[in-house]
């Protein structure tokens, strides 16, 4: 089963889950990068802001893998005002992902689950096998809480990727007895 990490990140939140998972399931890995930088404090949280309310869709760089060449795909996004990154918007305009085996994971200041409630919906066209959301995990004050919540990401994520080769082998085999129909 061919597995991908996608995700996007500004201060390396979501990106230390996305590793993880990655490492863990020995899968790729794309990092969605934004062609105009943006911090996460000041002056930029209201450009943030404005991307969100708007659905905007900033330029990103083209990234390393195709999602469509994948059985299973992670997509991993910071919470921005309740949202998903402003980036998927673009990078859902650029390839459509549908009829695919996901699974979402979120980051955020909060417990709150919203952007994964949007982010599932916007993804409505796919199956959507699990999400996840922890609190910003690098920003742990002790290192081996930091390390709980990426092993707990990761065993989540290996659970996720158990179910959808378990998936895989049934749909084979419901695809082999129509062949054998004919
Ligand atoms: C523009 C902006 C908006 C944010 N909005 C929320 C929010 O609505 N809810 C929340 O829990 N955290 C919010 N946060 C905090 C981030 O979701 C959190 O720090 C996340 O882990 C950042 O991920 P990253 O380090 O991968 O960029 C916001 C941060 C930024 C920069």
């Amino acid at each position: 089963m061919k597995v991908l990490v996608l995700y996007t990140t500004v201060d390396g939140n979501t990106e230390a889950v996305g590793e993880a998972i990655a490492e863990r399931l020995g899968a790729d890995v794309s990092k969605i990068v934004r062609v105009s930088k943006i911090r996460g404090f000041g002056i930029d949280k209201i450009r943030a802001w404005f991307e969100v309310k708007f659905n905007r869709r900033p330029g990103i760089f083209p990234f390393k893998h195709d999602p469509r060449d994948y059985d299973l795909i992670f997509i991993g996004t910071p919470v921005w005002y309740d949202s998903y990154s402003p980036v998927y918007n673009t990078l859902f305009e650029v390839i459509k992902i549908y009829d695919r085996k996901i699974a979402i994971f979120s980051t955020g200041e909060t417990d709150s689950q919203k952007a994964l409630d949007k982010f599932s919906k916007k993804l409505k066209d796919s199956v959507i096998l699990g999400r996840y959301h922890c609190i910003e995990p690098i920003w742990e004050d002790d290192e081996a809480d930091t390390k709980k919540i990426l092993d707990e990401a990761s065993d989540w994520a290996e659970g996720v990727a158990k179910e959808a080769e378990k998936m895989i082998e049934e749909e084979e085999f419901e695809r082999r007895k129509t062949i054998y129909k004919f």
